[in-house]
């Protein structure tokens, strides 16, 4: 873990690589019901997908003393973009400031990569709290779809103009 950013809670919202004593909690993290037509059920699924498809990197959310949320990050060797995927704060914690935290660190540690030039993620376009926060912090359409969702990207270090 290197990352302290607050939620709106002013608990410190720390990105912890899962462990052998964390991935319990991490799999057990649950978006709420009407919210699984944008996710998994549960990030067991994600850790899975990291685990099996050596593709994605999950990090576990840690808010606090509580683990309240996953996500995950994959670099594209192709086109050499950083993909965000796999965020879920847990139901009862959202609204309270964790994704953004989440988010504003994870941006912080992919930024810090040297190869780092772009980082791409997509969402439902039905999904407005998803939508609201990325395009917050920059993030805006690049034009392209995955399946049904959205691709939006955020620029890192662009030489000033
Ligand atoms: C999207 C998600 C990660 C946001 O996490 P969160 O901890 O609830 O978000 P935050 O509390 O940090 O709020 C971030 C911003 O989104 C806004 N927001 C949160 N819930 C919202 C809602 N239901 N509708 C509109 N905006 C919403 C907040 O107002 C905040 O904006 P602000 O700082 O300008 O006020 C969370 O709702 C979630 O896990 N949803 C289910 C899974 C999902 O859809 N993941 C995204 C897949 S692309």
């Amino acid at each position: 873990m290197t990352q302290g950013i607050s939620d709106g809670q002013g608990r410190t919202v720390v990105l912890e690589e899962i462990t052998d004593g964390n991935w319990r909690e991490v799999a057990d993290v649950a978006p709420a019901d009407d919210q699984r037509r944008y996710v998994a059920a549960l990030a067991a699924r994600y850790l899975l997908l990291s685990l099996k498809g050596g593709v994605w990197t999950s990090l576990g959310v840690r808010a606090g003393d509580d683990i309240v949320g996953h996500v995950m990050w994959a670099y594209d060797d192709e086109d050499g973009t950083h993909w965000i995927g796999g965020m879920v704060v847990a139901a009862a914690e959202q609204g309270r400031g964790v994704g953004r935290a989440t988010m504003l660190a994870l941006i912080e540690r992919l930024s810090a990569l040297p190869e780092c030039r772009e980082i791409r993620l997509s969402y439902h376009p039905d999904n407005t709290a998803a939508g609201h926060l990325y395009t917050s912090l920059g993030f805006r359409p690049n034009g392209d779809f995955e399946d049904d969702e959205i691709v939006v990207a955020l620029t890192v270090g662009a030489p000033a103009a």
